[in-house]
């Protein structure tokens, strides 16, 4: 398949919009990550999408739409938990699972009888939604086990020849997908740290429980409530392993392994690294998360096309706000494999 490279212009946004229409998958950018697109009334359509990224077909994907009138027909109560969210983070990187009205086919769902449906921030992916005239089904556009993509360039590298076109509307701001929140219970259950941060959910929402998958690893076999989270996703060639410590202590522990070492950490300490490591890949500033979490993933690709034996990795110092989206994204590209040095941790 030749795939279609478009500029995030008025024509390349309503080429991407027929493409859709007819069947195609586009990937397209939102504020989150890149979503690889498919019309999500047409089953066809949408099974594509598992084919193209390798994606285990019992994980749903999301569905996407333009404005929160879109919602009503794809769930078959909108709780009064749902409005208020939406009405504070609409359009935005909040993704609410909702029972599923028969408009949406199975295959979106992955046999579940929920559906999560997302109305993005993004102008281009807004209006790629209203080109096409009918909502999206958009997981990221990575091949499986990929990190996810925050740029076309990204979307290049797992998906040319796959896919029918790759929308280029430039770095993704957030960096890190979507809040996953399940509203079906009687409590709302926070599956996905994310965009949107479980402290704003609470200020709208009274009380969020948090799902185990999100701080700890699933175990073989264990039915888990957001299918995507059991999988060992982000996950580079090379072993990565998150170090707590001072950057001494770190640089110390670094310095006694055999192998070539990459590590990913902070600006503020690059320096302490350059002698133990044969790569020290800086992925965003200590004092301010949104950068950490804008560069994650593009770190990541980067240590990975190194080829080297071991990959460390710093994390945030603390589980508030968007440090949990990031800690939670470098805990599975870890595979949760974290070690704390010194007497502090
Ligand atoms: O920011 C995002 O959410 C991006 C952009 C493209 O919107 N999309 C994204 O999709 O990250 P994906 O497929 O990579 O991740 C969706 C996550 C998975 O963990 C999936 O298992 C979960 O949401 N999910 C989707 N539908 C669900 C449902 N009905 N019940 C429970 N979990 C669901
Ligand atoms: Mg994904």
């Amino acid at each position: 398949m030749n795939t279609e490279y478009l500029p995030a212009d008025a024509a390349g946004i309503a080429r991407a919009g027929e493409l859709l229409a007819h069947g195609g998958l586009v990937a397209i950018p939102t504020e989150t990550v890149y979503g690889l697109a498919a019309n999500a009334f047409d089953a066809a359509a949408v099974a594509k999408i598992f084919v193209a990224k390798g994606r285990p077909q019992d994980n749903p994907l999301i569905v996407h739409i333009a404005d929160v009138g879109g919602l009503s027909e794809l769930v078959k109560q909108v709780p009064e938990s749902a409005k208020r969210l939406a009405q504070a983070f609409w359009p935005g990187p909040l993704t609410m699972i909702l029972p599923k009205t028969g408009r949406i086919p199975e295959v979106v769902s992955a046999g579940l009888t929920t559906v999560g449906i997302r109305c993005p921030a993004h102008l281009v992916a807004r209006d790629v939604i209203r080109a096409a005239g009918v909502p999206l089904a958009a997981p990221s556009a990575n091949r499986s086990g990929r990190p996810s993509p925050t740029s076309a360039a990204h979307c290049k590298e797992d998906l040319d020849g796959r896919v029918d076109a790759i929308l280029d509307g430039g770095a993704s701001e957030v960096g890190v997908e979507s809040t996953v929140v399940d509203l079906t219970g009687e409590t709302p259950v926070l599956l996905r740290p994310g965009g949107v941060t479980l402290e704003q959910l609470r200020t709208v929402l009274k009380t969020v429980l948090v799902d185990e998958a999100v701080t700890g690893e699933v175990k073989p076999g264990r039915r888990v409530r957001a299918p995507g989270m059991k999988y060992r996703h982000y996950a580079p060639k090379a072993p990565v392993i998150i170090l707590d410590g001072t950057s001494e202590e770190v640089a110390a522990y670094v310095r006694q392994q055999p192998g070539r070492k990459a590590i990913l950490c902070f600006a503020e300490e690059a320096d302490m690294y350059s002698n133990c490591c044969e790569h020290v890949e800086i992925y965003g500033t200590q004092a301010d998360i949104g950068t950490m979490a804008h560069r994650l993933f593009d770190a990541l690709r980067r240590v990975d096309a190194l080829d080297l034996d071991l990959i460390f990795a710093r994390a945030p110092a603390s589980g508030d706000g968007l440090e949990l989206a990031v800690l939670n994204r470098l805990e599975k590209a870890a595979g949760f494999c974290r070690i704390a040095l010194g007497g502090e941790m």
